[in-house]
């Protein structure tokens, strides 16, 4: 990189660092100067951006590519079958999450899924690389990201494996923090993190604080931040459930759902991500730009399809059903934000719930 370069990098990391601060995402003076000094550009070379037109390659060649990469959107870095697999989270969402993992001066920190590695410079930074392991699913991104961070002058231990497992070799660890989304917290980090430690992890569209507790249980609600993450995967698979075609469906009846309903509000999405779980969901719009299909197919063959007031569904898991449900629930609390839903695990599972760990919220989980 020439000194032009990274001269206009760091005032880009400035201007970027003030937007974060004035909409409120950056808090804390510590992790404002972690992220000024702390290069993105060297983690994403290439990416494909988000605009108008669709998907657009951008590379370094490019004359927008420095400032792509110091805007407040994530930057797809790999795509399988079309699917995003890897990306650089937001950085409004990632400092968000960072602050949230409340460290302090001598924490050592687990990061699930190391992607291109700039979140685990950001935690070098601020910790010292000695004190952050950083586990990732595919074996060339760990290595890409690896001899990245050892070039920026980063050097935590880079771990290629299953997040899920945790990194039990280097436990326990004062915090974990994970940036790919789960379903369910798995039991495995328990152990691996001391008592009163923290785990902020991406549930469904949120991201959840928990606490360890000393009987190993974990305990915590949602962040009010609206956070969507890959799902987790296991290596060479893109984690997302492929869409069905058009089953036969099994059963049909009347809803008197309206699709916009469940379609357009992004609170309820958020709830329907928690109690559908490992579901994809896609809408169609008419000429006038209304909602005038909804449908929700899950990796366990489950399938629903929702028009012109009536519904369709088949497989295991009757997902419209859940739908209601869920709606029902929704308005009935009075349209609960994120930060009103919490989630509790133990070594035998995890519940989901709402202001109050005895009041459970019923989820139509995939069972296989
Ligand atoms: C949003 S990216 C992570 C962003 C990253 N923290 C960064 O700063 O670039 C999600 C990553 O999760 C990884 N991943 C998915 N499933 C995983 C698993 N089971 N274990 C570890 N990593 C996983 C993906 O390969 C992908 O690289």
């Amino acid at each position: 990189m020439t000194t032009h370069t990274e001269e206009r990098a760091a005032e880009l990391r400035v201007a970027l660092a003030d937007g974060l601060e004035a909409s409120g995402q950056l808090t804390d003076p510590t992790w404002r100067k972690v992220f000024e000094t702390v290069p993105r550009h060297p983690y994403v070379p290439e990416f494909w951006a988000l605009t108008g037109e669709g998907q657009r390659r951008v590379t370094s060649a490019d004359p927008d590519w420095l400032d792509l990469v110091y805007t407040d959107d994530a930057l797809a870095t790999q795509l399988t079958d079309g699917v995003a697999t890897s990306s650089s989270t937001a950085p409004g969402l990632m400092l968000t999450m960072l602050q949230a993992l409340d460290v302090v001066d001598g924490h050592r920190v687990l990061e699930i899924a190391t992607g291109t590695g700039y979140n685990a410079a950001l935690l070098s930074e601020r910790l010292g690389s000695h004190q952050v392991v950083t586990v990732e699913v595919d074996p060339v991104l760990a290595r890409l990201a690896g001899s990245r961070l050892r070039r920026s002058g980063y050097t935590p231990l880079v771990h290629a494996g299953d997040g899920r497992e945790g990194h039990p070799g280097q436990a326990p660890y004062d915090r974990l923090i994970a940036t790919c989304g789960f379903s369910t917290i798995p039991a495995a980090w328990l152990e691996q993190v001391k008592p009163a430690g923290l785990i902020v992890c991406p549930v469904g569209w949120g991201t959840v604080c928990l606490v360890v507790a000393d009987d190993g249980r974990a305990e915590g609600r949602f962040l009010p931040a609206r956070s969507y993450f890959m799902a987790v995967r296991d290596a060479g698979t893109t984690g997302t459930p492929a869409h069905p075609g058009r089953p036969d469906a099994t059963s049909g009846r009347l809803t008197g759902l309206e699709l916009a309903a469940v379609a357009e509000d992004e609170a309820f999405r958020f709830v329907l991500s928690l109690v559908a779980p490992d579901t994809g969901f896609a809408f169609e719009r008419g000429d006038d730009g209304l909602v005038t299909a909804v449908e929700l197919w899950g990796t366990d063959g489950a399938w629903a399809r929702a028009e012109d007031g009536a519904v369709r569904q088949a497989g295991p898991r009757p997902l419209w059903d859940a739908v209601e449900a869920a709606h029902e629930l929704y308005v009935e609390h009075g349209r609960p934000g994120r930060e009103r839903f919490g989630v509790t695990v133990t070594a035998e599972g995890q519940s989901i719930w709402l202001d109050t760990s005895s009041r459970p919220v019923p989820r139509a989980a995939a069972t296989a």
